[in-house]
């Protein structure tokens, strides 16, 4: 296998740290942003104690000038990017009828303009050298919706047109363009749920817990290899059977 350059936004936070390991445990060179520079260089820290080499460069993937300077920095450490996981993600949960329209462009601006934001200035090289890897981060909610999620349901639904077209344009560069949707993990952005709006989520999924990151990772990883070449423009849940829609 060859080693390639990943770039993994949204790498410190719970799903992204598995994201990293998990690539970086394929023998890829991995990287992240990070917007608060002493908490970046204190999971760089971490992570390297744990055996993991992270480049990391500032970026807040919501802002198209900043994505295209973090893409610029992890190019001058690591090299072009070939495999690029769109992760990076927020919630601002509130019923529509109270919804602000800083929550509503606040989770459209980082969960969805971020894939153009960070997708367009590593597209043209991915194409150039025949081979790419683009995975999105959507969720169950943007397949099912949610009751208080409208802004996050409508741009992780938005993920899926996103990939499904730049599928269809990049299949013949080398380039494969896919979707994974996480059910219920537990990571701080979960946790951050009432815990008696929780417990009735998790008393409806079939597995009877919430999902780990690294069982996301894993979900991940199998995109990325040259044997899944042929796979584009897929969408892979992996929720513990809370929502078996196609
Ligand atoms: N179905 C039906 N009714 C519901 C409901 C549901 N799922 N959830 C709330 N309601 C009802 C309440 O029972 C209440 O009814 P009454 O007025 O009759 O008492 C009413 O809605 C409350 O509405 P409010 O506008 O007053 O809402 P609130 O301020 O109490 O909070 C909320 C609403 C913020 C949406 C809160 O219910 C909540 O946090 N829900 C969880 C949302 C969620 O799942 N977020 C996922 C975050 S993690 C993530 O997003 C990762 C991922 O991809 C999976
Ligand atoms: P998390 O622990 O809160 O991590 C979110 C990460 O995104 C952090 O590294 C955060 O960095 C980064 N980030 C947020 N806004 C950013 C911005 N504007 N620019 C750059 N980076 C930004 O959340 P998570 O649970 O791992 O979620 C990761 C992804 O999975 C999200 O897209 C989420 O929607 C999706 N997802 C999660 C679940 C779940 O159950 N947890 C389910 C389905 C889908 P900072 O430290 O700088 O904030």
């Amino acid at each position: 296998m060859q080693a390639r350059v990943a770039l993994v936004t949204g790498g410190t936070g719970g799903i992204g740290t598995s994201i990293v390991k998990r690539l970086a445990g394929m023998g890829h060179r991995v990287a992240t942003n990070f917007r608060d520079e002493g908490r970046g260089r204190e999971w760089q820290a971490r992570m390297k104690d744990a055996g993991v080499d992270v480049a990391i460069a500032r970026g807040d993937v919501s802002s198209p000038e900043q994505a295209e300077s973090l893409v610029r920095d992890i190019e001058e450490q690591l090299g072009p990017v070939d495999i690029l996981v769109n992760n990076a993600g927020i919630t601002r949960d509130s019923t529509f009828h109270k919804m602000t329209p800083q929550q509503w462009n606040d989770v459209i601006c980082t969960n969805l303009n971020s894939c153009f934001n960070v997708t367009r200035p590593v597209i043209e090289g991915m194409r150039a050298r025949k081979w790419g890897r683009i995975v999105q981060i959507s969720s169950i909610n943007g397949q099912k919706g949610q009751y208080g999620q409208a802004n996050y349901a409508a741009a992780k639904a938005g993920m899926h047109g996103f990939t499904i077209s730049l599928a269809q344009e990049n299949a013949r560069f080398g380039i494969t363009v896919n979707t994974v949707s996480p059910g219920y993990i537990g990571t701080d952005m979960v946790m951050a749920v009432p815990e008696e709006i929780r417990e009735k989520i998790v008393a409806q999924i079939p597995t009877g817990r919430l999902g780990t990151p690294d069982e996301i990772a894993y979900a991940v990883s199998f995109f990325v290899p040259d044997e899944a070449g042929w796979i584009t423009g897929a969408n892979l849940s992996a929720n513990g059977g809370q929502y078996m829609g196609w």
